[in-house]
């Protein structure tokens, strides 16, 4: 099985929980990527059996909060998902209100299933991300976390 941990990070701690959660797919024995948005081609997103997307938390006065601009516009412009395994997580400074489920919406209208989410304060990124990483693979395989 190959997992894809694709990113979004402008000041690194997005980076941070992407590469913690890579690291712990790896210690489970499976494969891991792990690429800023910009450079996950659709081929790798296509050839990953289960796809992690994270984004920091960005803020519009008239907008609301939700994921980096940038995060929207990359899932928007996924090809089909049909039958992937995804799971969201973000960073954020004060409240992520409606980013996991903003990111998960997005990856659902791609066929994507959402197997977990999580949000990490910006001030300890890969706190939580291991067991996070064992829990959506947990998920993905069927087996108890
Ligand atoms: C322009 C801008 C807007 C932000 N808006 C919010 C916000 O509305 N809510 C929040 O909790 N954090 C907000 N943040 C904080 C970031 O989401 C947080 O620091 C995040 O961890 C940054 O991730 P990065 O280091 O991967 O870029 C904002 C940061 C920036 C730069």
């Amino acid at each position: 099985m190959k997992v894809l941990v694709a990113y979004e990070s402008r000041g690194g701690r997005t980076k941070r929980a992407a590469e913690a959660i890579a690291d712990a797919v790896r210690t489970s024995g499976l494969e891991a990527d792990v690429w800023p948005l910009k450079e996950a081609e659709p081929d790798q997103v296509r050839a990953a059996d289960v796809l992690f997307v994270g984004s920091w938390v960005e803020g519009f006065l008239f907008f609301g909060v939700g994921p980096a601009k940038a995060a929207r516009q990359w899932v928007a412009g996924l090809p089909s998902l049909s039958g992937k395994h995804a799971a969201v997580f973000c960073t954020y400074a004060l409240n992520p209100r409606g980013t996991l489920a903003a990111l998960g919406s997005g990856l659902r209208a791609k066929g994507a299933s959402i197997d977990g989410e999580a949000a990490f304060h910006h001030r300890r990124p890969t706190e939580g991300s291991a067991e996070f990483a064992r829990r959506v693979l947990a998920a993905v395989l069927g087996e108890p976390a």
